[in-house]
């Protein structure tokens, strides 16, 4: 399923709770595809660029870079297509749209040394997300990769991530310039329209401008950006259409935490509701079983195997019952995560195979890591 949704996708989403692997999986999907001969690129949200400096990925910049031979020939890979990677810087992409989309020279520096766009473009909610949108609808529409692979930032609800552009431009249209413009105008004062926006970044921003340096830069602002809200919109709209059409895959990465397999629920539930189809579902970092690797069958049986270790230990336990207890709790998440994957599972109605990464011995974050994961990633069910 991930096979094949790897060679004939254009566009690949991972979406899923904080911290569950996203970046790491999105990575490694794009290596996949580069090994079998596909031109993959994978566009990363990695706040802590760990990933992104063992890619060799500069630490600035909206740079699309390609992964070197000699970083793939020291993890012992051999790529028949190619890997590129690139980490989204959140204000060069606003200004790179600024830039194309303004309709004069002057409307552009306008916008771009407006205090009011330069504390909203990068610090607003759902910010991020955007621009992660209109990278992807640019990169696909440019046509320079067979696969971009997305790896989208940390988000509490799927819908944040597919709504933010129209969040965002609701705030930039006129109808809101209108609102909080007249309100202000109307009232004699800027505060009351203002709380209505409800987000605290939007007030402790505003509350750095004087009164009257608000109604200048919103006024300056939503000048400057008229007749450009249309090309924004539109583009979102083609962009929404993108993701949900057939060009296009969501993967939903979850770890076996009861927890986030309920925040992973939520989300496909969500995803259902915006006709976002979901392709496969990565359940990541799960905890194998010590007990069903061959050989072994119990834990005492692990415990007499090597019990000839009797090393007296300061009268504090032996060496192999503390292994014994080691293999014991490991094998109790190992039953856990079985049974977190199997609700997953039910919960999802099966709507889309789910797929095993186990918990690796250590962080991922080079190409042998990487391919690791790969190696390592099964088909739930499918053994
Ligand atoms: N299968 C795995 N085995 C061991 N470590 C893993 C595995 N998958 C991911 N990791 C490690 O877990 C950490 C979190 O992974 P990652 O950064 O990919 O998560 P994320 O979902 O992108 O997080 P965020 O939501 O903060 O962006 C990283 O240090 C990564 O190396
Ligand atoms: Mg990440």
């Amino acid at each position: 399923m991930l096979g094949e949704v790897l060679e004939s996708r254009r566009v690949v989403v991972c979406v899923g709770s904080g911290g569950v692997g996203k970046t790491t999986v999105s990575a490694a999907l794009a290596l996949r595809a580069a090994m079998n001969g596909r031109k993959a690129l994978v566009l990363t949200i990695d706040p802590a660029r760990r990933l992104a400096n063992s890619l060799g990925l500069p630490t600035l910049g909206n740079v699309e870079t390609r992964i070197g031979e000699e970083r793939f020939a020291a993890a012992g890979l051999k790529p028949s297509g190619e890997l590129w990677a690139m980490t989204l810087d959140l204000r060069r992409t606003w200004d790179d749209l600024i830039e194309r989309y303004a309709p004069s020279a002057e409307r552009r520096e306008t916008i771009l040394h407006n205090r009011l766009y330069q504390a909203l473009s990068t610090g607003l909610a759902g910010s991020l997300e955007y621009m992660a949108m209109e990278k992807v609808y640019e990169l696909e529409r440019a046509g320079g990769y067979d696969l971009v692979v997305l790896d989208t930032p940390p988000t509490a609800h799927a819908l944040d991530f597919l709504d933010a552009p129209n969040r965002l431009l609701d705030l930039f249209s006129h109808d809101a310039a209108r609102w909080l413009l007249g309100g202000a105008l109307g009232a004699g004062r800027v505060g009351l329209s203002l709380v209505h926006l409800g987000s605290s970044y939007i007030l402790k921003t505003l509350a750095r401008f004087t009164g009257v340096e608000l109604l200048q830069s919103l006024a300056e602002f939503f000048v400057a950006f008229q007749g450009m809200y249309d090309g924004f919109h539109e583009r979102a709209k083609a962009t929404k259409a993108l993701l949900s059409g057939e060009k296009s895959a969501f993967v939903l990465v979850t770890s076996p935490n009861p927890l986030t397999v309920d925040e992973a629920v939520f989300f496909a539930h969500e995803l259902k509701r915006s006709e976002i189809h979901v392709a496969a579902g990565i359940v990541n970092r799960v905890h194998e079983n010590p007990l069903w690797q061959p050989g072994a069958t119990d834990a005492p049986d692990i415990a007499r195997a090597l019990a000839h270790e009797r090393v007296p230990n300061d009268g504090r336990p032996f060496l192999s019952e503390r292994l014994e207890t080691t293999v014991t709790e490991l094998s109790v998440l190992a039953q856990r995560d079985e049974r977190e994957i199997e609700r997953f599972h039910e919960a999802t109605g099966g709507a889309f195979a789910l797929h095993v990464v186990p918990r690796l011995a250590r962080d991922v974050h080079d190409l042998a890591g990487l391919w690791q994961v790969l190696e390592a990633m099964h088909e739930h069910g499918g053994g």
